[in-house]
């Protein structure tokens, strides 16, 4: 079964319109009213390379969030697949990009992620704030710059725990100085009852402290934080002008494998799970967590397809991505309505030189849910823009994968025994594969054949261990 898919190359560049579709063209596209079957043939007249799109607009701007992808994916189907007061899910939300097209198209919406980051800095996008609420800001802000001298008594326990690595060396005593008296003021504007104002002002802090960590420190940290939240308060204005009737935004801080959704209560999801070896989101904010108080170790522990994990045998990490990217696939199902869509966005991954492609472990999950794809669409990632899928790995394309829920699945996301039954033959389909053709993601040097055919003896070796391996950690 595996690698029967049928996939749509995007070939529409130069064809649709006579010359590259601008975005106005494809707005007027995607706007008209469909029926379900036209809406989904309209989706191979779409150029889905949208090459040289706006992407960072409005709150889309407000922090930088590794392997986003670009806000034309969510809002294509978000248009063609939803009507204005339906709900639209994304369990792996990241920064929130589906959340925030589907609050400026008047959906209301559910953004889950376990990242406490990326729950935070998705419900600020799309939390209007007050200007009186800004004004008040403003007064706490200029108060705290009076108090932003060295100050001894904070930086010392803050700079004894920072991590054993080479670029805590960034954070010297004056700059920790002053992230503590930011972080020092947010509390005092959390105590005195401005919620949404923490929130939004934790999300300015994270993102000057990104600004820290890829810049080196040559960045002046409180200029930095107050030009970030003159500029989220310029944008929040522009969206309230933008959105009428404000949609119901849900955030949960929680895990795919479990979501804390109602059943049959959703109308479309569109989400970018991570990839399988890829990147680790515990590590790329590791100091971002840290300043906000927020539990890495718990992130890390849980979070999918991750580095830290399994890092004597590769494959033993792939039985485990499959597992538990099928139970978040089970969940989907159950809290999907029938007949609603599901869109998966995902790039192929490398583990010991072999190619993972996600997308087809997906589409063949899917049969045995209860979802039945309808179509994988192929799209080029422009590697010009920064923290695109293309950062997360040698991914220069992703697949974009399109399903329909079309019954209940029969068991539930828990149901271990299925869980490893299933990724069983998905690893035993897989290693036949190996067994014929070795190094199939070679890019470079090549290894040696006997490193490329150990690889068959760490695939019998992994599955072997799946029903171990498959079980949520506790
Ligand atoms: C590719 S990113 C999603 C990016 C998102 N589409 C955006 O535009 O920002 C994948 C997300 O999965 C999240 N994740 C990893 N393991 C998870 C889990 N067990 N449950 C929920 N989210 C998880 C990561 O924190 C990361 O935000």
């Amino acid at each position: 079964m595996y690698g029967c898919e049928k996939i749509l190359y995007n070939n529409k560049q130069s064809t649709l319109f006579g010359e590259k579709t601008t975005e106005q063209e494809y707005l007027g596209l995607v706007s008209k009213q469909y029926t379900f079957s036209e809406a989904i043939s309209v989706l191979d007249e779409v150029d889905w390379d949208f090459k040289d799109f706006t992407t960072q607009y409005l709150t889309h701007r407000f922090h930088s969030y590794p392997a986003r992808f670009i806000p034309q994916i969510p809002l294509t189907f978000i248009k063609l697949f939803t009507d204005e007061g339906d709900t639209v899910l994304d369990p792996f939300c990241g920064c929130g990009t589906t959340i925030v097209e589907s609050f400026l198209n008047n959906r209301n919406s559910i953004g889950n992620d376990f990242n406490p980051l990326a729950t935070l800095i998705s419900k600020v996008k799309t939390t209007l704030v007050d200007e009186t609420e800004f004004r008040y800001l403003n007064r706490k802000l200029s108060v705290m710059k009076r108090y932003l001298d060295l100050d001894y008594k904070r930086v010392e326990d803050r700079a004894e725990h920072l991590p054993n690595r080479k670029i805590s060396k960034i954070f010297n005593k004056v700059i920790i100085s002053k992230l503590e008296a930011i972080r020092e003021t947010l509390l005092e504007v959390k105590e005195e009852g401005h919620d949404d104002l923490y929130d939004l002002g934790r999300t300015a802090l994270s993102s000057t402290i990104w600004a820290l960590v890829e810049n080196g420190n040559g960045v002046n940290v409180d200029d930095l934080f107050l030009r970030k939240v003159k500029s989220m308060r310029e944008r929040l204005n522009e969206t309230a002008k933008v959105v009428k009737n404000i949609p119901d935004v849900k955030t949960i801080n929680g895990d795919s494998r479990k979501l804390e959704v109602e059943t049959d209560s959703i109308d479309l999801i569109v989400t970018s799970p991570p990839y399988v070896n890829a990147l680790d989101y515990y590590r790329a904010h590791m100091y971002n967590m840290l300043w906000l108080g927020m539990d890495f170790d718990l992130f890390r522990k849980h979070e999918i397809g991750g580095h830290s994990h399994f890092i004597a045998n590769r494959f033993r990490l792939l039985s485990e991505y499959l597992g538990d990217m099928l139970r978040s696939m089970m969940e989907m199902n159950r809290v999907l309505t029938k007949d609603k869509l599901c869109v998966i966005v995902v790039g192929n991954s490398s583990l010991e030189y072999e190619l993972i492609e996600s997308h087809r472990f997906f589409a063949e999950m899917a049969g045995h849910i209860g979802f039945k794809p309808i179509k994988t669409i192929h799209r080029n990632i422009d590697k010009t823009k920064k923290y695109t899928s293309a950062d997360v790995g040698k991914i220069d394309d992703e697949y974009i994968l399109v399903m329909q829920k079309t019954e209940d699945a029969e068991v539930t996301a828990d149901d271990d025994n299925f869980i490893s039954e299933i990724v069983t033959e998905q690893m035993t389909d897989f290693s036949e594969q190996i067994k014929k053709v070795q190094g199939t993601s070679i890019r470079g040097r090549m290894p040696t054949k006997e490193r490329l055919l150990k690889n068959i003896d760490r695939i019998s070796d992994a599955i072997e261990t799946i029903p171990q391996d498959i079980k949520i950690k506790v």
